[in-house]
C-alpha cells in the first residue's frame, strides 16, 4: 500500500474558465477510519460539470469547496481499512463524497457497495451511477415521454446525453441529438439518435428546423444558452422542457443570463418547463439501477467512456468538459483495479 495520500486542493477560486493552476497537488499522510468510517483507495474518480459549481462562491443547492480543501467529487474503489462491520477489506465502494485524492475516509450513509457483476466498476461513475441514473430520472419522471415524441437532446454525446438519446428510443420517440463536433453526431448517430446538429458548425435554427419538421415536444436541455433558445422557438403544443444543466454559463456565473425571453411562447404552448436534480432520486436510485443494469446487460444501452490517465491529469481531465474535448463519460484511472495484470 502507498504511504502518502495525494490530494488536489483548489488553490483559488477562478474568474471565468479555471486552469490547472487552479488545483494543486500535495502529499498527505494516509488516513485512518474513525470509528464507524472506512478508508478506500480510488481506482477510478470522477469529473464531472457540477464541479464548476462547487469552485464558484455564491449560493447554489451545495456547500461550495473552499480554497485549501480537497476538491469534491465522486470515486470507486477498494476500501483498505475498515471499522465497520459491513465494509470489510477489499470491498468494491462507490462514493460521491471522495473528493480528488488516493485515499477516501468515508462514512457508510453515501457509500455504496458495487456489485461487480452489473459491470466493471467505473461504471458506477457512469451509465450506473450518477450520471445514468440523472438521464433515466430526468428523461422518464420530468420529461413524461409519449410513444411518437420528438425528443431533442443538448450535449448529446455525453454521460447523460448519450443515456438519454437511447432511453428516448427505446420509449418509441424520434430522438434527434445536438452536439459539438462530427466525431460526436456520429457517435450519436450510431446509437440510434434519428438525427444529429452540430450547433457550432452553420445554421444551427435551420438544422434544428431540418431535424425536427413536426416541432419538439420533449427538450433534455444540459446546456442553456443559444441552443436552449433555438429549440424553444420548436416547441410544441404541451411541450416539457428538462432543466438538466446550464453548461454553457458555468463560467459565467454570478453574472445575469441573456437571451431570448420566452415568456408568450411558453404561454401559447401551454409548456411545462422544469428543473431537476439528481439528489432528489437518490432514494429511488436501486429502482433506475434495477431497469437500466438490465438494458445495459443486454446491450439496448451502450456507453462510451473517454479515460485519462494517472490523477496528476485530474485538473486537465476536468477542464475538457468545459472545452468539449470529452467523447462520452470522462473518467481518470488513478491506480489498477485490484486483482488486474
Ligand atoms: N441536474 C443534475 O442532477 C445533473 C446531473 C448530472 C449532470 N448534470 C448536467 O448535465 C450536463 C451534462 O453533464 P455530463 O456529465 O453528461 O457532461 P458531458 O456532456 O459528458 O460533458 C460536458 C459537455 O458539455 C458540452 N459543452 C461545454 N460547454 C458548452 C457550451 N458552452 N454550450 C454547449 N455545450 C457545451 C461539451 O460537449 P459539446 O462538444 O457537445 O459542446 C462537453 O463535452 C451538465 O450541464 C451537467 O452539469 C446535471
Amino acid at each position: 500500500m502507498q504511504n502518502v495520500n495525494r490530494q488536489w486542493r483548489l488553490k483559488a477560486r477562478p474568474q471565468g474558465m479555471p486552469t490547472p493552476e487552479t488545483w494543486e497537488m500535495v502529499e498527505a499522510p494516509v488516513p485512518d477510519p474513525g470509528d464507524g468510517q472506512i478508508v478506500a483507495r480510488a481506482c477510478w474518480l470522477s469529473v464531472d460539470p457540477y464541479m464548476r459549481g462547487r469552485i464558484a462562491a455564491g449560493p447554489s443547492y451545495a456547500r461550495p469547496v473552499e480554497p485549501g480543501e480537497v476538491m469534491q467529487g465522486g470515486g470507486v474503489g477498494a476500501v483498505v481499512r475498515s471499522r465497520n462491520p459491513a465494509f470489510k477489506p477489499g470491498d468494491i465502494v462507490e462514493s460521491m463524497g471522495w473528493g480528488w485524492q488516493d485515499y477516501a475516509t468515508l462514512n457508510p450513509q453515501g457509500t455504496r457497495k458495487v456489485d461487480l457483476a452489473h459491470g466493471p466498476m467505473r461504471h458506477a461513475l457512469g451509465v450506473l451511477g450518477m450520471p445514468g441514473l440523472t438521464a433515466y430520472f430526468a428523461f422518464l419522471d420530468v420529461g413524461a415521454p409519449r410513444v411518437g415524441d420528438v425528443v431533442v437532446v443538448s450535449s448529446a454525446a455525453g454521460a447523460v446525453g448519450q443515456v438519454v438519446g437511447q432511453i428516448a428510443k427505446l420509449m418509441g420517440c424520434r430522438a434527434v441529438a445536438v452536439a459539438g463536433s462530427a466525431a460526436k453526431l456520429a457517435w450519436c448517430r450510431e446509437l440510434g439518435y434519428d438525427a444529429a446538429v452540430d450547433y457550432k458548425s452553420g445554421d444551427l435554427r435551420a438544422a434544428l428546423a431540418a431535424a425536427t419538421p413536426d416541432g419538439v415536444d420533449v427538450y433534455f436541455d444540459n446546456t442553456a444558452g443559444p441552443i436552449f433558445d433555438a429549440v424553444m422557438e420548436r416547441i410544441n403544443l404541451r411541450a416539457r422542457i428538462v432543466q438538466c444543466g446550464t453548461i454553457d454559463t458555468y463560467n459565467r456565473s454570478g453574472q445575469p443570463d441573456t437571451g431570448l425571453r420566452h415568456h408568450r411562447h411558453m404561454l401559447v404552448k401551454r409548456a411545462r418547463w422544469q428543473g431537476f436534480l439528481y439528489t432528489d432520486y437518490v432514494h429511488r436510485a436501486e429502482e433506475g439501477l434495477a431497469r437500466l443494469g438490465a438494458w445495459v446487460r443486454d446491450g439496448r444501452i451502450r456507453y462510451r467512456e473517454d479515460i485519462a490517465e494517472g490523477i496528476e491529469r485530474m485538473p486537465q481531465a476536468f477542464l475538457r468538459l468545459l472545452t468539449g474535448e470529452n467523447l462520452g463519460k470522462q473518467l481518470v484511472r488513478v491506480a489498477p483495479e485490484p486483482g488486474a495484470a
